[in-house]
């Protein structure tokens, strides 16, 4: 069999397999999704969202694109984002990038990529923002790792400048945004336990939507 039926024959196995052994998921398919969580991702093959976290379909809802990135004139993105928060009114938004990220390596060449470079302008920009502590990194992969972090971290801040984000985060104060980077050597998970109030109280005059980032500043 090549390897495009067998694609199928194991879609066919594992829809058997999941009414089998979770037949209340099987059920709940048909009938809606209510994911608390919204997960954006690179599109990596190594980082299968729902794998990683080991939760069934239903629980995330999912955006993945080269290097995870929140761009505001990706009309792809902002859609997710607006359906997240607006419709499926979700609890959480996680960015999770990787390390050993295509995406951010070819950031870092000083090399013509075509049409990926304006999308990766994105994180030569995030390069730009923090060059003075990753040119003081001396060790190269240790400067790479460093730049997946912030590009995560800035992301993160990307996602609340949006107007849906930001009513979100006021109306429901369980409301929460986090940065994750997967290790794929290990396939562990590392949170960066980013510090939102300082990124809210610094950027919220600038950012501010909705009136009320500053306050948010203030109450936490
Ligand atoms: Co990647």
């Amino acid at each position: 069999m090549d390897d495009y039926r067998q694609l199928l024959e194991n879609n066919q196995a594992w829809a058997e397999q999941l009414r089998l052994t979770e037949p209340e998921v099987f059920a709940d398919m048909a009938s809606g999704q209510s994911p608390e969580t919204f997960f954006i991702g690179c599109a990596d093959s190594r980082v299968p969202a729902n794998s990683i976290v080991r939760v069934p379909p239903g629980d995330m809802f999912v955006h993945r694109n080269v290097a995870n990135l929140v761009h505001n004139a990706d009309m792809n993105i902002l859609s997710s984002i607006e359906y997240a928060c607006s419709h499926l009114k979700v609890k959480r938004i996680i960015v999770c990038g990787h390390t050993e990220c295509g995406g951010v390596k070819a950031a870092m060449q000083a090399r013509d990529y075509g049409v990926l470079d304006p999308w990766l302008r994105n994180i030569r920009d995030v390069y730009r923002l923090h060059a003075l502590e990753l040119d003081g990194i001396q060790d190269d992969n240790a400067r790479y790792n460093r730049l997946v972090e912030l590009n995560v971290e800035e992301q993160c801040l990307n996602v609340m400048k949006y107007s849906s984000v930001q009513s979100a985060m006021h109306a429901k104060p369980e409301f929460s945004v986090h940065g994750w980077v997967f290790d794929v050597k290990t396939c562990l998970i590392k949170d960066l336990n980013i510090d939102f109030e300082k990124g809210i109280a610094e950027f919220g005059k600038i950012y501010d939507l909705t009136g009320q980032m500053t306050t948010l500043a203030h109450q936490s």
